[in-house]
């Protein structure tokens, strides 16, 4: 066991508060390889922003649990040497047993997700508790989550949004005694939120998804007045990105996302916190395709990261100054 104390790690209580007092959101970027994490920590340190590094499970099999720990110790230490000693937390992302999240905890995490919202409600209620009073023993802190993203989430694909039921908050956290709640108000997982079909066309032709249901976020902030909120499903699949890979081969289709300016909004409220996957994921690709693409006699797999590295750092940059606020924050 080690303690995500040993490796300068922070878990997410102190950061939630400052972020709901000064009205911005804690970006939660998933990761799983060494470019990645080198690109959140450059762009987070240059803004001095507060930073969540996340893992799902997928990413914690891809890159193995142990290289994991050394890689977000190796997060505290590369942020000081380039020199600032950022909050740093490593959170396990959509948790969905008690062991995942004991054994993450055992392996240096300082926050987890337990995922039970696809159970019936007591159900979710139980294995949330039961997180969270292992937990809790370590001072790791714990995201619960009420109501369904549509996409995919934690395996299971839904084709339509479950939207959480302001009317459940109190009672689940109170129950659970969890630290934060993710909720959903129509964002969804991965690079097609919606279809073309649902959104409407501004007069530029630009394709604008239907607004989130700020009226839930509203209801729940009332019942539970200063709780931290996450909002999972938050990348705004930007078009020069999905450009980029189209035009160097990639077949994107009907690729949509959730406007910056919803998100702005969102950091603004009780929102404490705003994952970004996808996103991630489109300016790697884009970078790499585009770089083959004009170089195809290079081989030297730097030759394609570096620049992939270099795009990463400009989008996190971009999220922490323009949409959630964070930046100087640390
Ligand atoms: O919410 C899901 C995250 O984007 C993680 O995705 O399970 O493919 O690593 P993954
Ligand atoms: P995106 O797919 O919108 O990036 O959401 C990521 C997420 O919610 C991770 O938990
Ligand atoms: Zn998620």
């Amino acid at each position: 066991m080690v303690s995500y104390k040993e490796l300068g790690l922070v878990n997410s209580r102190e950061l939630f508060k400052k972020a709901i007092d000064g009205q911005y959101a804690i970006p939660a970027f998933n990761f799983n390889n060494m470019e990645q994490l080198q690109a959140i920590i450059q762009a987070c340190v240059e803004d001095n922003s507060p930073v969540i590094l996340q893992v799902s499970s997928g990413a914690r099999k891809y890159a193995n649990q142990t290289i994991l720990r050394y890689l977000a110790q190796g997060a505290v230490e590369y942020a000081k040497e380039l020199g600032k000693n950022i909050p740093i937390v490593l959170h396990l992302d959509h948790g969905d047993t008690f062991e995942l999240c004991k054994s993450c905890i055992e392996y240096g995490f300082s926050s987890v997700m337990i995922d039970g919202s696809h159970h019936p409600y007591d159900e979710n209620v139980e294995l949330t508790r039961k997180v969270v009073e292992y937990a809790h023993q370590y001072d790791v802190t714990v995201e619960g989550e009420l109501g369904v993203l549509a996409g995919i989430e934690d395996a299971v694909v839904a084709e339509h949004h479950t939207y959480t039921q302001p009317e459940e908050v109190e009672d689940f956290v109170a129950k659970t005694g969890v630290d934060s709640l993710a909720i959903s108000i129509g964002t969804s997982h991965g690079a097609n939120k919606f279809k073309p079909e649902q959104c409407t066309r501004n007069a530029e032709g630009v394709l604008i998804p239907p607004p989130l249901r700020f009226d839930i976020l509203d209801e729940v902030e009332k019942r539970i007045p200063g709780f931290p909120i996450v909002l999972h499903g938050a990348s705004s699949v930007p078009q020069d990105q999905v450009a980029i890979i189209n035009q160097y081969g990639g077949k994107l289709k009907d690729a949509i996302g959730i406007p910056e300016d919803e998100l702005r909004r969102a950091a603004k409220s009780a929102v404490c916190k705003i994952n970004i996957d996808s996103d991630g994921r489109l300016a790697m690709t884009a970078a790499i395709r585009e770089t083959m693409a004009l170089h195809p006699e290079w081989f030297d797999p730097r030759q394609y990261l570096g620049p992939a590295r270099e795009n990463l750092k400009e989008l996190y940059k971009h999220k922490l100054v323009s949409v959630l606020g964070s930046a100087g924050k640390a």
